[in-house]
């Protein structure tokens, strides 16, 4: 099928770049000319586990093009995706310009005949029907006409349908879990739509690219725009809660003297409740829980609901950060001129973004206080992203990084932090003190160096 992605982040180039692998045809759109420069010579903008490996395969097979034409997407493609970023305004709610200067765009270029138009991104609630307007709005704009967009598309014989198939992807492993889904969720009023849609995902639903093609077919779940929207929130939104809730459990511990990663086998192992999601720590960042958290509780707002447990979650993780600062406080006491070394800074592991990752407020508030901050990412020190960063020394080498520090904080649970040279690294510490910011670390292996480990509700 003759697919257009429009907006080539995190989620559209993956999603652009698995379909094409599937065997359609794609055309991805971005308004940024340098990233539209990178991807055609092969590369990816974005850090993601082997993305870039389909993205050249599917180029050299002629099924994967990239674009800054919005016109020429739009008018050699069925299935038109808009993934364009939506992200939180201050006041929380969502910022829909990008979708919107999209699907206006889409609809002054709209050639005849019958088109499907997908939100990828993360809508707000009702921003489907939402779409569908502006989409006529820009294409009566185009024809100057005073009929409406309605009558001004039966003229031309354009006719389309919006469907909302939110993304589920996890940063780190988009394109696994493009390919092994859990379920597909596919929302519109539109019935020929529906069917386009289940026609170009049967390649992912027969598991033809799935790690275990044994599986039973992918469920999809086919409903009405706001249903497919709130899905996508609701799963957001209960994953963060689900973390919170450890979190919570977790600083409860640290006062009773429980081990919250006992208390955590000991829960997950209720099928009820599940083992996943679990991991105590400093507290989820990211691009989408901070944001379709708040966009939901603003949306509840509107409605007139008082949403207090998603507000108590995002309360319970703002507080989070600040914990793993109690603890160097409890460990140092005075932090003002002490050198505090991070391991690790974007928001999880095997991902280069750093949007509201728990080390920027590390970062900040070991500053206010006055203390010295140095830091080792796997990505971050390679890439040089580093260099956008304020009051921290990006090191280049996780044993440089400990030269002359105080103590350490694990902030992001890299796998390979669980092999450094932790003997050399104690002796090279003015105290050998490391705060486990996500319960990562061998705490017994570090305690037999030297180390006063300090976990996150592992006292
Ligand atoms: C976005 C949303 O933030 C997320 O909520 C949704 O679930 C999926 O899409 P992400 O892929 O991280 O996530 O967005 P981002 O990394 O901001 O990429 C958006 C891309 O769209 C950028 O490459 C940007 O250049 C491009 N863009 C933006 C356009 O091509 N046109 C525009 O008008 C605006
Ligand atoms: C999330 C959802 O998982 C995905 O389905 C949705 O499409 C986009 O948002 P992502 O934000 O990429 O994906 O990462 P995720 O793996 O969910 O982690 C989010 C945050 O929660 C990270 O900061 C991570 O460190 C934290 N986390 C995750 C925990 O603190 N504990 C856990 O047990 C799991």
């Amino acid at each position: 099928m003759r697919v257009c992605v429009i907006g080539t982040g995190y989620v559209g180039l993956v999603t652009g770049a698995c379909l094409a692998h599937t065997g359609h045809h794609v055309i991805c759109v971005d308004n940024n000319e340098e990233k539209v420069k990178l991807m055609k010579s092969g590369r990816s903008p974005i850090y993601e586990p082997g993305l870039s490996e389909i993205m050249q395969k599917s180029a050299s097979e002629d099924r994967l093009e990239f674009t800054g034409d919005l016109k020429y997407g739009v008018t050699n493609s069925d299935i038109l995706f808009i993934a364009v970023g939506t992200p939180a305004l201050p006041s929380g709610d969502s910022d829909t310009r990008y979708v919107e200067a999209v699907a206006r765009g889409i609809g002054t270029h709209l050639n005849k005949g019958y088109k499907v138009i997908v939100n990828k991104s993360t809508v707000p609630i009702g921003s489907g029907d939402w779409v569908r307007m502006i989409v006529l709005d820009g294409l009566a704009e185009r024809e100057h006409s005073d009929t409406s967009g309605d009558e001004t598309a039966k003229r031309l014989g354009i006719e389309f349908d919006v469907v909302s198939n939110p993304e589920f992807l996890r940063e780190g492993s988009a394109v696994y879990d493009t390919f092994n889904p859990d379920r597909i969720v596919l929302g519109s009023n539109g019935k020929r739509a529906l069917q386009m849609m289940q026609e170009l995902y049967q390649p992912i639903v027969e598991r033809k690219f799935a790690e275990d093609a044994s599986m039973p077919p992918v469920s999809v779940v086919l409903t009405d725009l706001s249903s497919a929207e709130m899905i996508k929130y609701a799963a957001n939104a209960f994953l963060a809660t689900k973390i919170s809730f450890i979190n919570e459990i977790a600083n409860v511990c640290d006062r009773v003297g429980a081990d919250v990663v006992q208390v955590a086998k000991g829960i997950g192992l209720d099928t009820r409740i599940g083992t996943k999601f679990l991991q105590a720590g400093i507290g989820w960042g990211g691009s989408c829980f901070p944001k379709d958290v708040s966009a939901m509780i603003h949306t509840a707002d509107d409605y007139g609901y008082d949403a207090q447990l998603l507000k108590a979650a995002v309360d319970v993780n703002k507080r989070q950060r600040q914990i793993a600062i109690e603890k160097l406080q409890h460990e140092l006491k005075i932090l003002k001129g002490k050198t505090i070394g991070l391991l690790g800074l974007t928001f999880k592991p095997d991902t280069d973004d750093m949007r509201d990752a728990p080390a920027l407020n590390l970062i900040e508030q070991l500053n206010r206080l006055g203390a010295k901050v140095k830091a080792y990412d796997p990505i971050v020190s390679q890439t040089g992203i580093g260099q956008g960063f304020t009051g921290v020394v990006v090191e280049t080498d996780p044993h440089r990084l400990a030269d002359g520090c105080d103590a350490l904080v694990l902030v992001t649970d890299w796998q390979q932090f669980e092999t450094l040279d932790y003997e050399k690294m104690a002796k090279q510490m003015i105290n050998p003190v490391i705060i486990d910011g996500r319960n990562f670390l061998d705490r017994e292996k570090l305690e037999k160096i030297g180390f006063r480990y300090v976990g996150i509700g592992r006292s």
